[in-house]
Formats: C-alpha cells, sequence, structure tokens
C-alpha cells in the first residue's frame, strides 16, 4: 500500500507543455480518479506515474520514496489499459500468470495467485477457456487478473470500461468498486465519464489543460465547484448557464436578474461583484421546477420534451432565447411552444465572474 504525492509536477514534449505543473496528494489506500475533457493530460499524468513517460519537472513520490528516475517495474504500480492487452493463443490462466511467468515464479506460487485473484474476480470457471471464447468484460477482467497477482502497492486504470457497453460497464464499474474494497490498495483511475468518477471516487481530480481545476469529494465538486468549468463538468444533464446582470450586492450574497430572470438573490462565494457588472448563473436541471402562471423565477417556452419514463428531460426557449434544460423526476407532458414558467431554490444556484467560462459537452 502506498500513498502517491505529485509535487509540481510537468511534462513537455518540445515545445508543447502538457502537464504544467500539478500537484495531487492521493492517500494510503484511496480511490482517485482523473477526469477532464479530451486531450487535458489524463493519461499522461497517469503514464508518468507508471512510468512510462520521463517526468520533465518536479517529483513524483510513491510510498514515501522519489520515485522520478525508476523503472516502472521498481515502482510496484500495475496499469490496466483500456484496450486490454491479453494474449489470443494462452489460456485465462497463463494469461493472468504472464508476468509471474517473466519474473521466474514456480508453479506452485504461480497457481496460488492466479487462484486467489480468480477468486476475487469470480472468474474461476473460466481459466482454461481462451480469450476468444469470453465476453468482453470477462476479458477486463482478466487484464485486472492480471495486474492483481503482482500484488502491486497501486494500481493505476486508464478508461478500462470504455470499450463495453452500458450495461456491461455498470456491472464492471460496481465489480471495481467492490475489488478496491477488498484489496485496500491505492488506485488511481482515469475516465472522462463522470457516472465512474462520482460512485467510485473517493477523491476526484478535474483537469483542463494540464493544469487541476478542483480536488475534493465528489459531491464537495458537485455541491461547492470552485469555477464554472468544474461546475459543468458533473452533473448530467449539465448546469445551466445564464448571462445575468448584477443589480445589487450585500456582505455575502448578490443579487442577478436578466430578461427572463427576476431578481434573485444568491451567495456570491467571496466573488467581488458591482452593481452593473456582468455575472453567469449556473443552476442544475434537477433543481428546477414548473411553476403556476406569475410565480415563476424564469419565463420562457417549450422547445422540446423528452420523456424517460421516471424523469422528464424539457428544454426551454428563455424570453431572452437562451436555452434551458429543467430535469423532472417524473413523467410530464408539456405541450411543444406552450408557455412555462419555473421557479428554483437560490440557495441551490450559483453564481460566477463572467470570465469564467463553463465547458461545453454533450452528456
Ligand atoms: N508524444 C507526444 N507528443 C506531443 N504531444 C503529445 C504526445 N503525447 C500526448 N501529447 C499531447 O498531450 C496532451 C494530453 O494527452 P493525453 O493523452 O494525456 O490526454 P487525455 O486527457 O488522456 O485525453 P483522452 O481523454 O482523449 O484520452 C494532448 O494534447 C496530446 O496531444
Ligand atoms: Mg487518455
Amino acid at each position: 500500500m502506498a500513498a502517491i504525492t505529485l509535487t509540481g509536477l510537468k511534462k513537455s514534449y518540445g515545445n508543447a507543455h502538457v502537464i504544467k505543473g500539478v500537484d495531487i496528494t492521493i492517500e494510503d489506500g484511496e480511490f482517485c480518479v482523473f477526469v477532464g475533457p479530451s486531450g487535458c493530460g489524463k493519461s499522461t499524468l497517469l503514464r508518468m506515474i507508471a512510468g512510462l513517460e520521463d517526468i520533465s519537472g518536479g517529483t513524483l513520490d510513491i510510498g514515501g520514496r522519489v520515485v522520478n528516475d525508476l523503472p516502472p517495474k521498481e515502482r510496484g504500480v500495475a496499469m490496466v489499459f483500456q484496450s486490454y492487452a491479453i494474449f489470443p493463443h494462452m489460456t485465462v490462466r497463463e494469461n493472468v500468470a504472464f508476468g509471474l511467468t517473466i519474473a521466474g515464479d514456480d508453479k506452485a506460487t504461480k497457481d496460488a495467485k492466479v487462484a486467489e485473484a480468480a477468486r476475487i474476480l469470480q472468474m474461476e470457471h473460466l481459466l482454461e477457456r481462451r480469450p476468444s471464447q469470453l465476453s468482453g468484460g470477462q476479458r477486463q477482467r482478466v487484464a485486472i487478473g492480471r495486474a492483481i497477482v503482482r500484488k502491486p502497492q497501486v494500481f493505476l486504470f486508464d478508461e478500462p470500461l470504455s470499450n463495453l457497453d452500458a450495461a456491461l460497464r455498470m456491472d464492471m464499474r460496481m465489480e471495481i468498486g467492490k475489488l478496491h474494497k477488498a484489496l485496500g490498495a491505492t488506485m488511481v483511475y482515469v475516465t472522462h465519464d463522470q457516472v465512474e468518477a462520482m460512485t467510485l471516487a473517493d477523491k476526484i481530480v478535474v483537469l483542463k489543460d494540464g493544469l487541476v481545476q478542483q480536488i475534493g469529494s465528489p459531491m464537495e465538486l458537485y455541491h461547492n465547484p470552485a469555477n464554472a468549468f468544474v461546475a459543468g463538468f458533473l452533473g448530467s444533464p449539465s448546469m445551466n448557464f445564464l448571462d445575468v446582470d448584477v443589480q445589487s450586492v450585500a456582505a455575502d450574497t448578490v443579487t442577478v436578474a436578466n430578461a427572463a430572470l427576476k431578481p434573485v438573490t444568491v451567495a456570491s462565494k467571496g466573488i467581488a461583484f458591482a452593481p452593473g457588472d456582468k455575472a453567469r448563473l449556473g443552476i442544475r436541471p434537477q433543481y428546477l421546477t414548473p411553476a403556476e402562471v406569475g410565480r415563476g423565477q424564469l419565463q420562457g417556452k417549450v422547445a422540446l420534451t423528452e420523456r424517460l419514463g421516471a424523469e422528464t428531460v424539457i428544454e426551454v426557449t428563455l424570453r431572452d432565447d437562451s436555452p434551458l434544460i429543467a430535469a423532472l423526476s417524473r413523467d410530464a407532458v408539456y405541450p411543444l411552444g406552450s408557455d412555462m414558467e419555473l421557479t428554483f431554490d437560490p440557495a441551490e444556484a450559483h453564481v460566477f465572474a463572467q470570465a469564467d467560462s463553463p465547458m461545453k459537452i454533450a452528456h
């Protein structure tokens, strides 16, 4: 078991600065998830921890040792990749034991380690099969089994579930959560799937352009996002961002409004606003509820309704022509083009400086 500390970690390819000074502490036994958009540096950071990429600057400490210049096999880490590189001509048993064979372990030792891994991953009945006789989820388990038998201090996962279909993904996600509890090892997991991040992580690191945006527990990030990028990245459907005008400010609050929004007073969270400033108001779709005529804080017309059974997602075109998404936790029918008013609890809204841009992503 081992804690991992990244201090001022940097990576450049020539003039391309990919990781620009990252500080992260991952506790012993913690499940830490790196999230962020494509190209933000998640895999690079993981590969630096694994020893597969040179470190351009800063220090990497695993288990109390600076390992910057140690080769991968001396770092006590095992990595599981997105494309599970298992050998088609070997049985599951031989695949799982592969690293042990290379290390020169005897048959009895290998059999014992493979048996233990197979028990943990519930694949004892698959050991004599070849990869072609396995499902995608079972193949991924073989790849994880190969990591387990090495008894690493640290497991590194780079989008291990992204090749699986939705149902299998959910099963495997739960299995990885159980595996973490069973082994108690430190795990670092890269994904761009925010559901995986929210459900598996003790700690989430949100990255953008090679820099950390925020580090915290899933609920800290969800309820107290440090900026509009983090706020927009976590949660599905994504948070709505309204362009608003600051009407007045008080000690800890700010009152904002626009052509579609009646004045609302929200916590300013230390951001210095002045009357007349432009700002962004963030409201999660789940915190919007339809209101009676004249009672809503927001006015618009229904542009689209998606009925998902237990949930209804409505897109409303607000009076100032901006789109707004509301997610209701029930089935409901709202005719296209009908007038719609919505309310929300100001305590659930977030205000951001106008320059603080949210991430635009499709969920
Ligand atoms: N060998 C290389 N030379 C130059 N640039 C590179 C090299 N490898 C990666 N990069 C750049 O580094 C950045 C980070 O890449 P990385 O693979 O870490 O992204 P990522 O966050 O894992 O993205 P994805 O979600 O798409 O896997 C990208 O902009 C990429 O183009
Ligand atoms: Mg990647």
